[in-house]
């Protein structure tokens, strides 16, 4: 128990649920503002099945990106009387959207107990990404952990003396509960998520740092994203996570995973680029590999998918450089390449990839640090 008792203290150990629900709030609040700017990230070891509440079937690391990101401003005012239901305005680039409603509604729900106070605001959000609109990337990372942000700094009026590793775990946890991803927004450069044996700190209940080693080969890494198919994907994540619950080769995916997890983590170490990409492409492979065998089955990569697919395995072969794939689960191609190669990469890339691309459209970015406040 003593020991308990100091691990909560410095937060040394995994923090639980109920760390995560406030007592009481010394400050008092009537209305201000704050935005946040939160990346996207690209996951190497692929999240892909799902417990209740939003814990992951199994534990999964990512590059946090750079420059595409979502801006998300949240005003807020005290309302005269608490209500009992929430009150939010929302609009995306300027305009209303009231599609987006009802997955902050379920939001806000899901995250009524750790924050309070929601039902004591009018809160206004207005959001915005960096990248193109309907572009096919997925916006649910950095549009629900820049939500997250901006509920937490509001939380940290309320309750000033805070601490940064609290208020970055618990923006963390939130973001987890809008999109499983998201929770590996929040800081950089790469970001664990779900419990692994031989990852410090790691968790289920939100991302963290990935604290060893990592060879200077993976410092910039770059991540050029391919927009094959810039259409609304047929089957939702939502419905392809529940599809692993009966999967018959989910038990074996997701010890997988940990062993990649293992794999990745000595090759961080090492700066191994060949081994890199053994496991990238062997994890986006098997993720589309879990839809195609699932119960419906599916499929979301396109035929220019697989043609930038063998134009890269080609390249590779031709040159000897290390640029690798992987996929979210849609359509389009990431393109995973280190900073000393950017050169003849990118020269590869709008002289043969840019022809898969709807519209010849490609996105540059790199690996970031994380989410950041505003002034
Ligand atoms: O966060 P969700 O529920 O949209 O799931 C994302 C799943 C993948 O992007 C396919 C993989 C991952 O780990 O990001």
């Amino acid at each position: 128990m003593k020991f308990q008792g100091f691990c909560r203290k410095i937060y040394l150990c995994a923090m639980t649920e109920k760390d995560f629900i406030p007592k009481s709030y010394p400050a008092q609040v009537e209305q201000g503002e704050v935005t946040w700017q939160s990346p996207s990230n690209i996951a190497l070891v692929k999240y892909w099945g799902k417990l209740e509440n939003q814990i992951p079937a199994n534990p999964s690391i990512s590059f946090t990106l750079d420059s595409c990101r979502t801006t998300t401003t949240l005003k807020f005012k005290k309302k005269q009387q608490r209500a009992d239901n929430f009150h939010f305005d929302l609009s995306f680039e300027g305009e209303k959207k009231e599609s987006f409603r009802p997955k902050i509604q379920k939001f806000l729900e899901r995250i009524d107990p750790y924050l309070p106070f929601l039902r004591d605001y009018d809160l206004s959000i207005e959001t915005s990404n960096s990248f193109p609109h309907s572009s096919g990337i997925a916006s649910s990372a950095s549009g629900m952990s820049a939500l997250a942000l901006c509920l937490m700094s509001l939380e940290k009026q309320l309750n000033p003396e805070m601490n940064e590793e609290y208020f970055t775990r618990k923006s963390s946890f939130l973001a987890r509960l809008g999109s499983g991803s998201a929770c590996r927004s929040i800081e950089g450069d790469l970001v664990v998520w779900g419990m692994h044996n031989n990852i410090y700190r790691s968790s289920d209940l939100y991302g963290v740092p990935f604290r060893d080693e990592v060879h200077d080969n993976f410092k910039n890494y770059r991540d050029t994203i391919l927009l094959v198919d810039k259409g609304e994907k047929q089957v939702s994540s939502t419905v392809g996570h529940d599809l692993m619950n009966d999967h018959p080769y989910a038990e074996q995916r997701f010890r997988q995973a940990h062993d990649n997890l293992d794999k990745l983590k000595k090759i961080f170490r090492s700066g191994d680029l060949d081994e890199f990409i053994k496991v990238v492409e062997s994890e986006a492979l098997t993720l589309h590999a879990m839809m195609m065998t699932s119960q419906p089955y599916f499929i979301l990569m396109k035929p220019n998918t697989l043609a930038i697919i063998n134009k890269v395995f080609k390249f590779r072969e031709e040159t000897g450089l290390h640029l690798c794939f992987t996929l979210d689960a849609g359509a389009n191609v990431h393109l995973l390449f280190p900073e000393k190669e950017e050169e003849k990469t990118l020269q590869f890339i709008e002289n043969e990839l840019k022809q898969y691309c709807q519209n010849g459209q490609y996105i540059t970015d790199r690996v970031g640090s994380g989410a950041k406040k505003l002034a």
